[in-house]
């Protein structure tokens, strides 16, 4: 496998998808045992099912923080961390809502898709929420419902996040995609963006992905596996 030494990189960006947290036990959405095998995100995740239904599916989002809090982060959250605190130029752009790389010290994270840790008022505004069950169902100054600050299917992305996520993904020289399906979109052209931007793109998935042509070099391996091995030890 290849290695990298992080100091022939000023910027180095870590892009990641499920795929990053299933061996941490985070079941990925899409393939064998995926979450939308599991249930139909048009009941569960947008809008429209909120408007419908909104207890079942902050119900459902409950089920996701037990499943998550129940995992631990794995080598490659620490390795991405680790290199983090060597290395001033790095980055975690994550279509992850989990937490996880935070939770192995990762600090420089952009979360494109929102956090299970956040909820979110339509007239209050946002605010953290830690914990298996949600504090509030509906807002104590107003009475609407929370939602999750997550990115449901058909939701608009923040567009202070993309800017974040786009700003990092064209000032880097590493790209490193690890753990996702390249499917759901604006994510999914970030490889393009990146390489049209001259960064070195390697993918990282034990799997082919519908992204795989989009970089220079595939790691068929996992998450867990590859990125410990991924850096050159600085001496
Ligand atoms: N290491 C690396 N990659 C893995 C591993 C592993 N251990 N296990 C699985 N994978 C790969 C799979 O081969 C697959 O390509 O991770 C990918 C997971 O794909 P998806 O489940 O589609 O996840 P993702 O690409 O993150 O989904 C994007 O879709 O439903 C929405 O908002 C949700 O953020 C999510 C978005």
């Amino acid at each position: 496998m290849q290695v990298f030494d992080p100091k022939n990189y000023q910027r180095i960006l870590f892009f990641t998808g499920a795929g990053m947290s299933a061996e941490s036990g985070v079941p990925t959405y899409r393939g064998k045992g995926g979450i939308w095998d599991q249930y139909d995100w048009n009941n569960y995740a947008c809008q429209s099912a909120f408007d419908r239904d909104p207890e079942k599916v902050l119900k459902f989002h409950e089920l996701r923080r037990k499943a998550v809090l129940e995992c631990q982060p794995h080598a490659g959250h620490f390795a991405i961390a680790e290199l983090e605190k060597q290395h001033p130029g790095v980055t975690v752009v994550t279509q992850n809502i989990d937490g996880m790389h935070q939770r192995a010290g990762s600090e420089n994270v952009v979360e494109l898709h929102g956090s299970l840790w956040r909820m979110r008022c339509p007239i209050h505004g946002t605010f953290e929420d830690i914990g298996e069950k949600y504090t509030d169902y509906a807002c104590k100054k107003c009475g609407n419902w929370l939602r999750p600050d997550i990115i449901w299917f058909g939701d608009m992305l923040n567009p202070d996040v993309i800017n974040s996520a786009l700003t990092a993904i064209e000032q880097c020289e590493l790209f490193i995609s690890i753990g996702t399906s390249g499917v759901v979109w604006p994510a999914a052209g970030f490889p393009e963006i990146a390489r049209n931007k001259g960064a070195l793109c390697i993918e990282i998935n034990p799997e082919a992905s519908e992204m795989s042509k989009m970089y220079d070099d595939t790691i068929r391996s996992t998450a867990g596996k590859a990125l410990p091995r991924l850096f050159q030890k600085n001496e």
